[in-house]
């Protein structure tokens, strides 16, 4: 069975992949689940069109008990749905309040030449992290950079809101240096299977820094890079919901280690996936994409929506890149978290988890 919508970097086919060859997989139940996964789809659908969310969570948890029955009952399956929900409850809330499809309607990224003379206070930043050999700056407070600050209100801000739909305010920046030479071997595993390992989504609806080139950035310093058209095409907000969950909560670690793996490979096929989406995918995948790198002078500034475009970089290899990355706080987004707070304890509620059992005499008995 088809499912409803699917994004070609979520099409994982993880049991074709040579370095998941020595993992066992699990494919029973896949029919009647890619059936639940295709309702509670349709649902999540009409619900953003009816701005009416109780429909939808009948369905998913009517459908979700399904496939976890289909499961026996799996811990980390029910972990799985019950954060997928929250997930889900999470992306309604900020998607009914869009403006439109995406950040911007010509391109998967919105770019500026910032003037030089407006970085010249980062750029003095830059210099001082990078004598100190770490990678990060501290806080870098806009509003001690006036010009900057102001710039960023003038021109960013309107993009965003006009985007989001509600309101951006007291952004909060921070300087990345990297360079091949300081930092290399600690990203070199993410390349070593796929050369595209690195493409991925970002875990917040919310994610969307500007990223200012202090310097000249060539291909060997590691531009920004996306997916170009990625965050427009149709995409299947449950496989998402469910990659989110295991990605950026239950299953939080080195994508490329054999445990991980197999973990992965023994859940049902509608798990089976990653937010890392190239470390989950066909390298042909991507190479059949038209990928976009973002190379430019320095005062380059970059604004995408990293929750909907697939997108990597920042790995230079063999030069180095210093940047400002600028992101704005929402106040809407405090909201939107108890939203999805309440989802997954809808969950929990609906569908209570086992009960430990112990034993009585020999015999395996449920606690009461
Ligand atoms: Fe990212």
């Amino acid at each position: 069975m088809a499912l409803l919508g699917l994004h070609p970097c979520q099409r994982f086919n993880l049991e074709e992949l040579p370095n998941w060859s020595e993992c066992q997989f699990n494919d029973g139940g896949t029919g009647p689940n890619e059936e639940a996964v295709n309702d509670i789809e349709g649902a999540f659908r009409e619900a953003l069109q009816s701005h009416s969310l109780l429909r939808f969570v009948k369905v998913y948890i009517a459908r979700g008990r399904g496939i976890l029955e289909r499961s026996g009952r799996d811990p980390f399956v029910y972990a799985i749905l019950g954060e997928g929900l929250s997930r889900m409850v999470g992306y309604f809330f900020v998607f009914i309040r869009h403006h439109r499809d995406s950040l911007s309607a010509s391109g998967s990224a919105v770019t500026w030449q910032i003037e030089p003379s407006l970085l010249q206070r980062a750029r003095a930043i830059a210099d001082e992290v990078e004598k100190s050999g770490k990678e990060v700056s501290p806080y870098y407070k806009l509003s001690e950079d006036p010009p900057l600050d102001l710039w960023v209100r003038k021109n960013v801000r309107p993009v965003i809101e006009s985007y989001v739909g509600s309101r951006a305010v007291a952004p909060h920046a921070h300087i990345r240096t990297v360079s091949a030479a300081r930092f290399g071997p600690d990203w070199q595993h993410l390349y070593a299977a796929n050369p595209n390992g690195y493409f991925h989504w970002d875990e917040s609806c919310y994610s969307m820094p500007l990223i200012v080139y202090l310097d000249d950035v060539h291909l060997q310093d590691g531009p920004y890079s996306v997916v170009e058209g990625s965050d427009k095409w149709p995409r299947n907000f449950t496989i998402r919901a469910f990659t989110q969950a295991i990605s950026c909560k239950l299953l939080v670690t080195n994508h490329f280690d054999a445990e991980y793996k197999q973990k992965i490979a023994a859940l049902p096929r509608v798990f089976r996936g990653g937010e890392m989406v190239g470390a989950h995918l066909a390298r042909a995948v991507l190479d059949e994409q038209p990928i976009r790198t973002m190379t430019g002078p320095a005062g380059t500034a970059v604004l995408s929506d990293g929750f909907s475009v697939v997108h990597a970089g920042g790995h230079p290899t063999t030069g180095r890149r210093r940047a400002l990355f600028i992101a704005h706080r929402y106040p809407r987004k405090k909201l939107v978290d108890v939203y999805s707070r309440l989802g997954g304890l809808w969950w929990k509620l609906r569908v209570p988890p086992e009960k430990p059992r112990f034993a009585v005499n020999g015999a395996s008995r449920r606690a009461m």
